[in-house]
């Protein structure tokens, strides 16, 4: 069934290679999704070595997960392993069709990886974000070609959940939207068409959700009980495993997002600030000293 507002699937251009700016967690977990589903070249970019080897080395221990519960074959470990290779430039995108960045949520950073991008990229290369909650259209505002930019907002474990946010924003146009949703269906996910406004949709839904619960810890429920009040709901997973999941420093960058625009709407948990000023893997407690230490 075709998506709301999906744009005619006739515009969709084809997408030979791959390009993912950024080999932390998210992109890596990216890159194998693409080449697995689209069986295309994926090229990582970072900063440095280290973090390229290991986003690359990330992808081949997943792919050797998978060859272990027989979901690919000998071979097609290999292949896939073959597909997913990293570059410390971003001149191996030269030849790309679809450039996807997952680097630090600063929209100034972006805004440059994207520049940089366009110099090597052709004119019709997608470029897409996977931001959780920065503006598309300002992150798009100062390329040559604005139209080709689209959030493309993937939810955590990237293998496993289904959701796909796509996002227009205001120069977007249909055949870098159909391309977008042609990807989507051949990684198989549901995409939804979102419009470009703080935090999308989704996230703008589970800030409110998470911020409750961590706001009623912060005014005095014992953790345990705010985090298992719901478990007779069936969620997939306690909030504050979630929380784990997404990692505090994206869940209060977004929830900043979220009381910049709406400060009536939305607050910020000094805990959580807090937590994530330390500076280091910490688990969220009311006094998150005590667990920072410890992890
Ligand atoms: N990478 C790859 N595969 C993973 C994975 C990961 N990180 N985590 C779990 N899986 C796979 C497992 O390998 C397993 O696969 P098989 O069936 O092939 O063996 C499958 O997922 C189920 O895993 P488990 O049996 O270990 O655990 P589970 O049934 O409890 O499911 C879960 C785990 C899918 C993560 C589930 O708890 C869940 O859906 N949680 C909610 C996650 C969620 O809401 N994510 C959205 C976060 S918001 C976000 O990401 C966006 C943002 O911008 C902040």
């Amino acid at each position: 069934k075709k998506p709301a507002g999906a744009p005619d699937k006739a515009l969709a251009r084809k997408v030979t290679k791959v390009g993912v700016v950024g080999a932390g967690l998210m992109a890596s977990q990216m890159a194998l999704l693409f080449a697995r589903r689209l069986e295309v070249p994926v090229v990582l970019t970072d900063l440095d070595q280290a973090r390229l080897d290991k986003g690359v080395g990330y992808v081949h221990a997943e792919i050797d997960k998978l060859l272990g519960k027989g979901r690919v074959s000998g071979d097609q470990a290999n292949r896939l392993k073959a597909l997913v290779t990293g570059s410390l430039t971003k001149d191996a995108f030269a030849d790309a069709d679809f450039v996807i960045e997952a680097v630090f949520e600063d929209l100034k950073v972006k805004q440059k990886v994207f520049a940089e991008v366009e110099e090597v990229v052709s004119a019709e290369c997608v470029l897409a974000t996977n931001t959780s909650s920065l503006p598309l259209t300002e992150m798009a505002s100062s390329l040559r070609h604005p139209e080709r930019v689209v959030g493309f907002h993937f939810f955590n474990p990237v293998a496993v959940m289904p959701l796909l946010e796509i996002i227009r924003g205001a120069e977007t146009d249909d055949a870098t939207l159909a391309t977008a949703f042609s990807v989507g269906r051949s990684l198989k996910k549901s995409s939804v068409l979102v419009k470009d406004a703080p935090a999308f949709v989704v996230n703008r839904l589970l800030t409110r959700f998470m911020g409750e619960v961590i706001g009623a810890v912060d005014e005095g429920t014992p953790l345990e009980v705010a985090d298992h009040a719901l478990d007779g709901l069936g969620l997939p997973m306690t909030p504050f495993t979630l929380l784990q999941l997404v990692g505090p420093a994206v869940a209060l960058h977004v929830a900043e997002t979220m009381h910049a625009a709406f400060p009536a709407r939305y607050g910020v948990s000094d805990n959580l600030a807090r937590l994530v000023a330390a500076g280091k893997p910490g688990v969220y407690a009311p006094d998150f000293s005590l667990d920072a230490e410890a992890v």
